[in-house]
Order: C-alpha cells, then structure tokens, then sequence
C-alpha cells in the first residue's frame, strides 16, 4: 500500500524541502497550509493541498483523515507545545501510525533556550503519544546565514553575536533530506530513535566566514556584535521580541560552546557527508554575491 505522509509546515524552509526530496520516493504526500493559494511549492512538488491551522483544532480533521504518517514541524513561538499537541491529537483521532518531528538540538527540560525548553515538552508528548515516533533535532542552520546576506553582499561581513563560539552547524536542506530518508522506509526503520542532526565540521564563524569567502571567491570576516547589539537590529528589522531573545539564547549558548560537537546522525541517514558551509555558499552563491 503506499502511504499517504502529511507534511505540516508546508511553506516553509525545511518541508519545502522536504518534499523536493520525497518526489519520486513511493509516498503519498498532503501538505497542511493555512492558506491554500500560498502552496505553489506543495504543488510542484506533487503534494495534495489540504487547508488547516495548527492553532485551531477544529480545521484539522480533512488534512489529517487517512494519513499513515505525520511530518510534525512547528514553527517556533510561545505556542509550539500547542500546536504540536493539537497535531498529536489530530493525528491519534485519524488512526496515524507514525509520527517523525522535527525538534531541536539539546531539546530539554533544563535547555539553555526557551525554543529548546518548549520542544522537550513536544518531544515528551510525542514520545507518550502511543504513536510510533522519531526525532530529528538539527543544530543551527546553515539556513540563518542567508538572514545576513545583505550584509555580506555589500559589507563582506558576518555580524553575528556567538563570540568565539565553535557549532557544528547544519544545512536545512539536509534536515530535510534526513527526515524524507526515514519517512521513506516502512515503519519499524527508526522507530524510538531520536537523531541529532549536525553539519560534517564544528566552526566558530570566523572559520566559517573565510570558507564561505572561499567558496565565494571574495572576502567574508566575521565581525562578532554583542548580544544587545544584535537583538536591537533584529527588532529593527522587524522581528517580534520573543523571535529575538529566543535567537539571542541560543547565540549566548553557542558563544558559551553549547554546539561544538558533530554527531554521525546526518551520514548516516544519508548514506553520504552531509554538506558543508561551502558547499552551502556555493548553493547559494546569488545570495551572498548579488
Ligand atoms: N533555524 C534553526 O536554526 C533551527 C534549528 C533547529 C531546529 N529548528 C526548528 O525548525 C522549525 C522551523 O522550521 P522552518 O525553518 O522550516 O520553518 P519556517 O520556514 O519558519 O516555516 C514555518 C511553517 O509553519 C507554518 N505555520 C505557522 N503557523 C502555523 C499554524 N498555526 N498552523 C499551521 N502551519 C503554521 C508556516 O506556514 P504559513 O505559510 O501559513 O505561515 C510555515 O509553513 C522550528 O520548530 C525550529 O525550532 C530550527
């Protein structure tokens, strides 16, 4: 029989991928999207599109009826434990077998974020949820490098607040590929298994700015801000306080080096080295360089 996988957070970085790399692997995709005519990636990528908010339980039931397996993807906010309870729920009511969520690095009780905090508590309720289940909880992505892109396009710099801070940092599209490797195999494959998602090298930024400026071929430096500079410009570039100081904790932890370590998780549910920084820049160079 094949099996018919919900894909929440269909418009997002890492299902968008995600589907990209399920196309042609023997499943049945339905993506879940708020708003219908924002799915155009959903569609090309073949996927069904079904409307329904995570933050409304009732609009959840023709999205989740008949599904095998649930993709649980969150975005981040105060409401994270919410939505993903109300996906879990949803999920049991239909008869889903299987459930693999995306989490997040160091996901716990005692997590030096708020974002990690409120995923453990996900992370807890998934594990209870008498569905089958696995974890993905990724370090740092790549992906957060393109909100500086700018700046590196007409500065050449990298204005991060991690100090000297090493993470193993991780592309999302890698994540994703990870996830389509386990929800591609038949139950059973990863069942129980949380995987800890890291890139092939752990880096401090300056590291990671000279390789980027090599795969670039113009010079990147690493002009480390201070927490307080950073959240002031990330609120001046319009994000809300919350997103701010949640970004803000995880930059202070990784100063602290929270995130200096690599896992074999990513290759091994590859099957080959997952990429890095310069594979990323190179990916997307038109980004970095205009
Ligand atoms: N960034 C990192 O470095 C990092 C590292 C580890 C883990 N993570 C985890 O990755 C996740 C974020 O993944 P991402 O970057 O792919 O997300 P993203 O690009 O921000 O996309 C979020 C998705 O969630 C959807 N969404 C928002 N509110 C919704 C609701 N009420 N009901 C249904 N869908 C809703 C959005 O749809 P709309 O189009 O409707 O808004 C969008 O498709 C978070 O859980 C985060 O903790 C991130």
């Amino acid at each position: 029989m094949t099996r018919t996988v919900l894909i929440t957070g269909a418009t997002g970085t890492v299902s968008t991928a995600l589907m990209g790399h399920l196309k042609g692997a023997g499943v049945r995709m339905r993506a879940l999207v708020r708003d219908p005519a924002a799915a155009a990636a959903a569609r090309a990528a073949g996927a069904e599109v079904v409307a329904g908010d995570l933050g409304r339980p009732a609009t959840l039931g023709p999205a989740f009826a008949g599904v095998q397996d649930v993709w649980l993807l969150v975005p981040n906010g105060p409401r994270a434990p919410e939505h993903s309870m109300n996906a879990l729920w949803a999920a049991r009511g239909a008869g889903a077998e299987r459930v693999v969520r995306l989490s997040a690095v160091g996901a716990a009780h005692d997590a030096p974020t708020r974002s990690g905090r409120l995923h453990a508590l996900s992370d807890a309720e998934t594990q209870a949820s008498g569905l089958e289940w696995t974890l993905l909880r990724p370090m740092w992505f790549m992906d957060n490098l393109l909100n500086e892109a700018a700046e590196v396009r007409e500065k050449g710099t990298l204005r991060l607040d991690m100090g000297q801070g090493r993470l193993g940092m991780v592309a999302a599209d890698d994540v994703a590929a990870c996830a389509a490797a386990v929800l591609a195999e038949a139950p059973g494959a990863h069942a129980g298994r949380t995987y800890t998602l890291t890139g092939p090298e752990s880096l401090g930024l300056d590291q990671a700015a000279a390789r980027m400026g090599a795969a670039l071929g113009r010079e990147v430096a690493y002009r480390p801000v201070s927490g307080e500079d950073k959240r002031a410009a990330m609120l001046a570039a319009g994000a809300d306080e919350w997103t701010a100081e949640m970004v803000g904790e995880y930059s202070a932890a990784f100063a602290q080096g929270w995130g200096d370590f690599t896992t074999p998780d990513a290759e091994h549910l590859l099957g080959r080295a997952p990429q890095t920084v310069a594979d990323f820049a190179r990916a997307h160079a038109r980004a970095f360089t205009g």
